[in-house]
């Protein structure tokens, strides 16, 4: 049997500005077992970063349930889910949200900091080994200032898993890198789920990356309009071409003549 480690249940989300409501997320369902790895993919305006949001604990739904680890964390005080921020997720952004002035090893240990309020030298130590893990030992003492776009993304990886977070969440973690780049993040990605036995689920406009993990969940418009298990078996053109909506499967399908 499947061990679910995330069940979203009839999840909505509006947004009301002057008095004006806005429905973004219309009732999401669905699950995400433990130690895989999932993409959502949609159109631009379709309610991904919304829906990561909301299961990060960075925002509150409309309605629905959460269930991480058997808990509801709809139904959790702020207290409480800042707490459970802390412990169970990581969080990778497009941007990374490094802090420039700070060395890649105490980027990595801020989690740590926030969440125990002292940093000891164990606390260090677990920061350089996650920077050697993404590859950056001999980089550790630099400057996050100083490092490329693909080493801050790796430090931000690093960082996400600093408090052996249950599940991943990454909102187009390859964004703003190149093809070369977006590859090896993703590798390393695979590597750390793999050996660590930890949770991804990532959103993702990379057709390469949603065809290489194992379910792709595809929004529009707020709603699933499909999850796609073990996409690299099922024929590739055939699920993607299904959504001529998704603005770079659009551009990415060959002519009809070819
Ligand atoms: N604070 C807010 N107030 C009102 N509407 C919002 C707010 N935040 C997001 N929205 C709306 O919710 C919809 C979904 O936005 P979201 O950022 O989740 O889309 P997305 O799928 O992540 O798009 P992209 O691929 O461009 O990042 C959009 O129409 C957006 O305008
Ligand atoms: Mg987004």
């Amino acid at each position: 049997m499947a061990d679910i480690l995330l069940d979203i249940q009839e999840l909505t989300k509006s947004y009301t500005n002057g008095g004006t409501e806005t429905k973004v997320l219309h009732g999401i369902d669905f699950q995400v077992d433990r130690g895989s790895f999932s993409a959502i993919i949609g159109p631009s305006g379709s309610g991904k970063s919304t829906l990561l949001n909301l299961l990060g604990a960075l925002d509150r739904p409309t309605g629905g349930r959460i269930i991480v680890d058997g808990s509801d964390i709809v139904t959790m005080n702020d207290r409480e889910l800042a707490a459970f921020r802390n412990r169970k997720i990581g969080f990778v952004f497009q941007f990374h949200h490094l802090l420039p002035e700070f060395t890649a090893v105490e980027n990595v240990m801020m989690p740590h900091w926030i969440a125990s309020g002292k940093p000891a030298a164990k606390t260090r130590k677990k920061a350089e080994e996650l920077v050697d893990l993404v590859g950056l030992g001999e980089r550790g003492h630099f400057k996050a200032s100083r490092l490329s776009g693909g080493q801050q993304q790796r430090i931000a990886i690093a960082r996400s898993l600093m408090n052996d977070p249950s599940l991943v969440l990454a909102d187009e973690p390859t964004g703003n890198l190149d093809s070369e780049t977006t590859e090896q993040i993703f590798a390393l990605m695979e590597r750390i789920r793999s050996e660590r036995q930890a949770t991804f689920l990532i959103i993702t406009h990379d057709r390469h990356i949603a065809a290489r993990s194992e379910r792709v969940v595809e929004l529009i418009d707020g709603r699933v309009a499909r999850i796609v298990a073990n996409p690299a078996a099922a024929q590739e053109d055939s699920w993607l071409d299904l959504a001529p909506s998704h603005c770079l499967l659009a551009q990415q399908k060959p002519a009809a003549s070819q």
